[in-house]
C-alpha cells in the first residue's frame, strides 16, 4: 500500500472565463471543486493506475467535509485527522482569451500541537504496514519547519520507505532525514543545492549530489523535458513525447505517483521512471487542475525515451 500524506490539503476551485476583465464583473463559463493537494493528488493518480493508496492528512470544517464527500465520490480512500481550523480553499481562474491560468492560494489553517500529535500517532501505526508513505506539499502554520525531517526519521525506522516531494524550507529540512526518494522540479532542486541548474550536465551533476548525499533515489523533473533519475548505480534521461498541453497543474504529483507505484510494485527504475513521466505528461492532456487518465497513460508509455547516461 502506498500512504500518502498531505499536511495542507486544499478545497481547489477552479472557474473558466472566456476573457478576464480586472476590474469588471466576469462571468464563468465552467466551474469545479477538486480536491487539492500534493498527497492527495498523488493517491488519486494511483487510485487511477489500479494501485493500492490511502490519503492521510488534516481535514477540517465545512471545506473538509466537502473534500472528503469528493474523494469517497471518486473512490479514492483516504483517513484523515479531523482539525479545528477550516481546510483552505485554493482558486484556480483559466483565461481562454490569454490562455493565462491564475492561482490564488491560502496559506492553510493554525494547526495545534495536539492534532499534529495524532496525525503523527495515526500514519506511524498503519496496519498493514504501507511500503511508501510519500509526504508532499506544503506545510500549514503552526507545524515546525522540521516536520518532514521527523516524521521521515520515524518512518525509515519502520521500515517503510520515505518520499519527499516538498519545496523550499520543508525541503530543505526534510532531506536531512535521507528519504528513500525525492522528486523536486528544476526550480525545487536549485533552490535546495543553491546553484543554478541550466545545462542537463548540470541536472546530471545534481542528481548525482542528492544521491551522493544518501538519499537513494533523485529524481529533478524538467516539464517538457521529462525527468533526469538516479541512483547508486545509474544515471537516466527521461523524454515524454510531444505533445499538446492544456494544463501543467498536478503533472510531478503525477509523476511521483507513477514513479512510487511502480517501484512498489517490484519494477526497475528505468520502469519506474518511464510511468512517472507517461503519468505527469498524461496530466498535462487534462484541462484545469484535471490529474491523468490511465488510457492516456497507456499510449504515452511506449513513447518515452529512457536512455541510460554514463554514471
Ligand atoms: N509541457 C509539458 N509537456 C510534456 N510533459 C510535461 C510538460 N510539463 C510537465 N510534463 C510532465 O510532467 C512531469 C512533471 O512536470 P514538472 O517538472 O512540471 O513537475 P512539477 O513542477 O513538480 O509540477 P507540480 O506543479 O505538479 O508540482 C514531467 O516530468 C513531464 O513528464
Ligand atoms: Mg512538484
Amino acid at each position: 500500500m502506498i500512504a500518502t500524506v498531505t499536511m495542507n490539503p486544499s478545497l481547489d476551485q477552479h472557474v473558466v472565463v472566456v476573457n478576464l476583465v480586472l476590474d469588471e464583473s466576469n462571468r464563468w463559463i465552467s466551474y469545479r471543486r477538486e480536491p487539492g493537494g500534493k498527497g492527495i493528488n498523488v493517491s488519486r493518480v494511483v487510485c487511477e493506475l489500479g494501485g493500492d493508496t490511502t490519503a492521510y492528512g488534516f481535514v477540517g470544517g465545512f471545506h473538509g467535509d466537502l473534500l472528503k464527500t469528493i474523494l469517497k465520490q471518486k473512490n479514492v480512500p483516504c483517513d484523515f485527522t479531523s482539525i479545528k481550523g477550516e481546510t483552505r480553499s485554493n482558486f484556480i481562474i483559466t483565461d481562454l482569451k490569454s490562455h493565462r491560468q491564475t492561482r490564488i492560494s491560502a496559506p492553510g489553517p493554525e494547526i495545534a500541537d495536539g492534532e499534529l500529535k495524532k496525525l503523527t500517532v495515526k500514519i506511524n501505526s498503519i496496519k498493514p504496514k504501507p511500503k511508501y508513505m510519500v509526504f508532499a506539499g506544503s506545510v500549514p502554520p503552526g507545524v515546525p519547519v522540521d516536520i518532514y525531517k521527523k516524521i521521515i526519521e520515524k518512518t525509515k525506522s519502520l521500515g517503510i520507505m520515505a518520499v519527499l516531494d516538498s519545496a523550499d524550507q520543508w525541503l530543505k529540512e526534510g532531506v536531512a532525514a535521507n528519504p528513500d526518494i525525492i522528486k523536486p522540479n528544476v526550480r525545487e532542486a536549485q533552490a535546495l543545492l543553491g546553484v543554478e541548474l541550466k545545462t542537463e550536465e548540470d541536472i546530471i551533476y545534481a542528481v548525482k549530489t542528492i544521491v551522493s548525499s544518501g538519499i537513494k533515489v533523485a529524481a529533478i523533473s524538467r516539464g517538457r523535458d521529462g525527468m533526469i533519475i538516479a541512483d547508486k548505480t545509474m544515471v537516466l534521461k527521461v523524454v515524454p513525447p510531444d505533445v499538446q498541453v492544456m494544463s501543467t497543474v498536478g503533472a510531478g504529483d503525477s509523476s511521483v505517483a507513477g514513479l512510487v507505484l511502480k517501484l512498489s510494485q517490484g519494477g526497475s527504475l528505468e520502469e519506474a521512471s518511464r510511468l512517472a513521466v507517461a503519468a505527469g505528461t498524461a496530466a498535462t492532456l487534462t484541462s484545469g487542475t484535471e490529474l491523468c487518465h490511465k488510457a492516456d497513460v497507456e499510449w504515452l508509455l511506449p513513447q518515452v525515451m529512457v536512455e541510460k547516461l554514463l554514471f
